[in-house]
């Protein structure tokens, strides 16, 4: 990275001092990466955003629903304050509020909403969150989904899952014993979610039509070539991955989880790894004595995560020094208040 940028960031980083606080999700770039004071996945950033009660600023390097859920869970004067603030995730953007609200009308006109227990990834809004803290719901992130599922199904009989299709049936399928019969689609472009009454009423989890393009993108295909073409390979995926793509994965889990894993991996193993690319080449340069590859053979970033570069992070630095506060990122108090109730409620799920 230009050494007259990481000079500024470091300047204005020592300048602030205890009064800043910067987080950093795994996707981010090296650039920006080595100036975050905590590292972590989704579930990990969360539970350390208020691990610092005495900074005035805290720097989110992630996108806008990471700095959401830290500005729900620090205190009133913190404030959270994201470089670009058109670092959204295109994932959390396939659920909106009014589309949530339309379903939970259709199950109550169904007579199934009072047996619904909705549950959402950490990849949503903040309206998303509040939504399913006002009907008793939790959060999840994709390192404690089956605990959230397992607590959600001890609420209810059936589960509506936001907005990540992926995690939901995987989770449900792979490690909790249902079938692909009991997960429905839920379409939120089609009349009535394209589902049939019956549907509704036998479905036991009911999967929001949401994916993440990123992850998307990898097939069996990608699996398959890998495995011809490293002998011995182990495919470390993302449980954002399609289902066919993480039944056929030797292991699945969060960001944390896949860096924890290559950590412990023995030297001279070989890896493919279904995440992405910024966090897989940071592994690929910290184990050398491993063979670590993408699981695609294209090229592919997060591309909102790849927003916060190093001339943002040092823009919302230097502004900060300057006694600005740039791109601050508030939740509405009626929405923070049940958005935080599912989010302690996820932070309660039994370890
Ligand atoms: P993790 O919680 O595993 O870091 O995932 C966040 C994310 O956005 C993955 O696409
Ligand atoms: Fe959203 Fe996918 Fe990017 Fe994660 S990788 S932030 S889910 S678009």
């Amino acid at each position: 990275s230009d050494p007259d940028l990481v000079a500024r960031a470091t300047a204005a980083k020592k300048a602030l001092g205890d009064r800043l606080f910067i987080l950093g999700h795994h996707y981010q770039r090296d650039e920006v990466i080595q100036f975050a004071d905590v590292t972590g996945d989704s579930f990990k950033l969360a539970r350390d955003a208020a691990a610092r009660p005495e900074a005035e600023f805290i720097v989110f390097c992630g996108v806008h629903f990471m700095a959401e859920s830290a500005d729900i869970l620090t205190t009133p004067g913190q404030r959270v304050i994201l470089p670009d603030l058109a670092a959204g995730c295109s994932m959390a953007d396939m659920a909106v509020l009014s589309q949530v609200e339309q379903a939970w009308e259709l199950f109550e006109a169904e007579g199934i909403a009072d047996r619904v227990v909705p549950v959402t990834y950490m990849n949503s809004s903040a309206a998303i969150k509040g939504f399913v803290g006002r009907h008793g719901g939790v959060v999840c992130t994709s390192s404690n989904a089956k605990r959230a599922l397992t607590w959600a199904f001890e609420q209810g009989q059936k589960v509506l899952f936001l907005p990540d299709q992926h995690l939901g049936r995987n989770t449900a399928v792979l490690e909790m014993g249902f079938t692909l019969d009991d997960c429905v689609l839920y379409d939120p472009h089609k009349r009535d979610g394209g589902l049939t009454s019956e549907q509704l009423a036998q479905a036991r989890m009911i999967l929001w039509r949401g994916h993440c393009s990123v992850h998307g993108r990898f097939t069996l295909d990608c699996v398959n070539e890998v495995r011809e073409r490293v002998p011995g390979v182990n495919v470390l995926v993302h449980p954002e991955c399609r289902h066919e793509v993480v039944t056929a994965a030797d292991y699945v889990g969060s960001t944390e989880y896949i860096i924890k894993t290559l950590d412990a991996a023995p030297a001279g193993s070989a890896w493919a790894i279904g995440t992405e690319l910024n966090l897989v080449r940071r592994l690929a340069n910290r184990h050398p004595d491993k063979t670590v590859s993408f699981l695609d053979r294209t090229v592919c970033y997060c591309s909102t995560m790849n927003r916060i570069d190093l001339p943002h992070l040092v823009w919302a630095l230097e502004e900060l020094v300057a006694g600005r506060v740039p791109n601050v990122i508030t939740v509405d108090a009626d929405t923070a208040h049940f958005a935080r109730v599912a989010l302690d409620q996820m932070l309660a799920l039994p370890a």
